[in-house]
């Protein structure tokens, strides 16, 4: 987890950045655009100057939750409020900044955002080794551990990298902006389709409503690229149930729409450099003014220790 501190507030900050080893004492350091440790840096009167930054390893699961979440305030308020209680802080020995007092292994220095290289290829959320970046260099200053440090790693492209940065912070955002819409909205962001797709679960009504909430869902983050609207006799957590949903429910000349040169994420693999590609938005509800079908095949759950004995 990488901590860092506003120049301008003074409020702190939580992210993650992969990092590339370059040699003893140097890293390449990932940072994607609107991220607040590259905001920080910019920030400064001088832009190029060293920024100091702290990378925390072996740390409490609520701070790694917290990490993953892009809020403008200080993302150890989040992990406190998940604990119950404040998480204690210490100031870095070369650098001024305060980073959590439990963490296994603390490593200072001082970002170079002038001095690029090619960082990657990585493995990435998107299940990819990706393409190398050219990014700012990490020069570190002071490392500190525990006794008999544990060194905890996050196994990336992995499901747990996807929790982390692409289901746990961001399934509350898209509730938040599709529940404006509609309260009753529900949604999840399926770790299989590595934080590109959301499953939004609603009561259909309107029949514009669906593709209303799709909007919503894939405007609330910029990584969302499809948003599949579901009824609530269809299982949002089974992928084999939104693929029946998208097979029998969708007439796609009707039911999807597109919005091209939408802002996504830099590393999507189908958009460009910038991020710049097509959501797409499926209405996969049940249209029952097109054509009545009935209700869904269902069977009534059996005890089999009333036949088995
Ligand atoms: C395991 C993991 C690795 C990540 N790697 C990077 C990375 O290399 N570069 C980056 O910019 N973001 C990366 N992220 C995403 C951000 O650090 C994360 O979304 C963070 O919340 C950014 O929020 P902030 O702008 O408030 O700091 C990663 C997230 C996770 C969970």
């Amino acid at each position: 987890v990488t901590v860092a501190r506003d120049p301008i507030s003074g409020r702190g900050n939580l992210g993650y950045n992969r990092m590339l080893r370059i040699d003893r004492t140097h890293f390449g350091f990932n940072v994607n655009e609107w991220r607040d440790v590259g905001t920080f840096w910019k920030s400064r009167e001088d832009p190029d100057a060293p920024f100091p930054v702290v990378l925390a390893i072996g740390l409490d699961p609520a701070v790694m939750i917290a990490a993953g979440v892009k809020t403008p305030v200080d993302e150890l308020f989040i992990a406190g409020a998940i604990r119950g209680r404040g998480i204690e802080v210490c100031r870095a020995t070369t650098v001024d900044v305060d980073v959590p007092v439990d963490a296994e292994v603390v490593v200072e220095g001082l970002l170079h955002p002038t001095v690029r290289k090619s960082e990657g290829p990585l493995a990435e959320f998107h299940g990819y080794h990706g393409e190398p970046w050219n990014s700012p260099t990490f020069e570190v200053t002071a490392i500190s551990w525990r006794d008999d440090p544990i060194y905890q790693t996050i196994v990336p492209g992995s499901f747990e990298h996807i929790y982390l940065g692409n289901v746990l912070p961001r399934e509350p955002l898209l509730r938040r902006f599709v529940r404006h819409l509609d309260p009753a909205a529900d949604v999840h962001i399926p770790p299989y389709a590595n934080g590109f797709l959301a499953v939004v679960q609603i009561d259909r009504d309107n029949p514009g409503g669906p593709k209303n909430l799709a909007l919503a869902a894939m405007a609330a983050h910029l990584n969302v690229r499809h948003v599949v609207v579901v009824d609530r006799d269809v299982d949002m957590y089974q992928a084999s149930e939104v693929q029946w949903a998208l097979t029998n429910r969708v007439h796609w000349p009707e039911d999807v729409f597109t919005v091209p040169g939408a802002q996504g994420h830099e590393m999507d693999p189908v958009g460009n450099l910038r991020g710049i590609g097509t959501k797409v938005g499926f209405d996969a509800t049940y249209k029952r003014e097109r054509r009545e079908y009935g209700e869904r095949v269902s069977y009534p759950a059996v005890n089999l220790s009333n036949y088995l004995s």
